[in-house]
């Protein structure tokens, strides 16, 4: 071969080389051209270098000559290419066999040789907010003890919230102040008994005893529901209260059931939600209207006792609304605070931070 045929490969190579190095964006560009030029095999260059072997003899010093300074400048180029790659972001280091022959083209290995031992990055994966574990653990409790959990709708209708509840129209409950009135619904002709008004209230429920009526207006008895769900006031938010929390509703209903049964369930009820603490129950004198007698629960559990909530023996008045007979069926019905179980639970001492979304507050539950 002659030696102007070989310089004018070799300074072609170069050139192409030198445009392939400065046009790679990435490290796995980067990489595709080092082996396509200066690979150890089927590199390029190495191709021109076995090219050498055929120059005539009287040649060849001048051509190895060409040959190293064609080498250095694809070098050179395969070695900015690299900086500019690293400078990017992309970690970029030699592997370990570049330490060991430098002859050899540095391997381009994105962040380093793979050590499975080092321990992995902690991946941050979401959970239930405690709340709903809260509230998935007493489904969980009351399941066991025979309760089927049904919803109701949070949009209710007075007939619902209060007048089936023995909570008549003339009753302080039912102030504005104490409820979040909607716009009022229209009533099907249909649906309403002569001389009705053609318009209904609508309002927040502000109680789940309103499942209490739904179940039973649908079903006949025996019944043996709870019901899980939020409910709305508008109260002040403060450390105790928010115009939003969750209440569980329980209702039993059958012959023959008295505020033994009740007392029973409850304790049952607290003894499994917190577990190895031996729990007490406590029963004070208390009034609803949709109870009679009715209490207030109390709970006491590690040396300190907590409000739980009301309960009491459903009132033959709510009996007869749904259409039960007072004479054949008796029942217990209770209703508990989700939120302060929940904080009681986790020593949480202001509601608020349940409603804060602030995942620092959340991620430890
Ligand atoms: N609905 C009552 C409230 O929100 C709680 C309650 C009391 C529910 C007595 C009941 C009950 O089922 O029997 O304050």
């Amino acid at each position: 071969m002659a030696l102007a045929d070989f310089v004018a490969d070799l300074d072609a190579l170069a050139d192409a080389a030198q445009q392939a190095f400065a046009s790679v964006a990435d490290a796995a560009a980067l990489e595709e051209a080092r082996v396509e030029f200066t690979g150890a095999k089927a590199g390029k260059l190495k191709a021109a270098q076995q090219g050498l072997g055929k120059v005539d003899k009287a040649d060849k010093p001048a051509a190895g000559k060409k040959f190293n300074e064609a080498k250095t400048a694809v070098e050179a180029a395969l070695e900015a290419a690299r900086q500019r790659v690293a400078a990017s972001g992309i970690v970029v280091r030699p592997g370990p066999a570049v330490a060991k022959a430098s002859a050899i083209a540095p391997r381009v290995i994105i962040g380093g040789p793979l050590d499975v031992t080092v321990p992995g990055k902690k991946l941050r994966l979401g959970h239930l907010h405690p709340v709903t574990q809260t509230i998935a653990d007493m489904k969980d409790i009351m399941g066991r003890l025979g309760f089927t959990a049904v919803e109701g709708p949070e949009i209710e209708d007075e007939w619902h919230n209060f007048e089936a509840l023995n909570i008549p129209a003339i009753h302080p409950a039912r102030d504005p102040l104490d409820n979040f009135y909607l716009a009022t619904a229209q009533v099907a002709a249909s649906q309403r008994p002569a001389g009705a008004p053609q318009e209904k209230p609508l309002l927040l429920r502000s109680q789940t005893s309103t499942v209490q009526i739904r179940v039973m207006e649908s079903t006949p008895p025996p019944v043996r529901i709870i019901s899980l769900g939020r409910v709305y006031r508008p109260d002040t938010a403060d450390a105790t209260h928010y115009p939003m929390f969750h209440q569980i509703e329980g209702l039993l209903i059958d012959r023959g059931v008295t505020m033994a049964d009740l007392k029973s369930v409850l304790r049952l009820f607290c003894q499994s939600y917190f577990g190895k603490y031996e729990v007490h129950i406590r029963f004070r004198p208390s009034f609803f209207p949709f109870t009679e007698p009715s209490v207030e629960v109390d709970m006491n559990w590690q040396g300190g006792w907590m409000e739980m909530g009301g309960a009491g023996m459903v009132d033959p008045n709510v009996l007869r609304a749904v259409g039960y007979d007072p004479e054949e069926v008796t029942g217990f019905a209770f209703g508990l605070g989700v939120e302060r179980v929940c904080m009681r639970q986790h020593g949480i001492t202001d509601i608020r931070a349940l409603y804060e979304n602030d995942v620092r507050f959340l991620s430890q539950f």
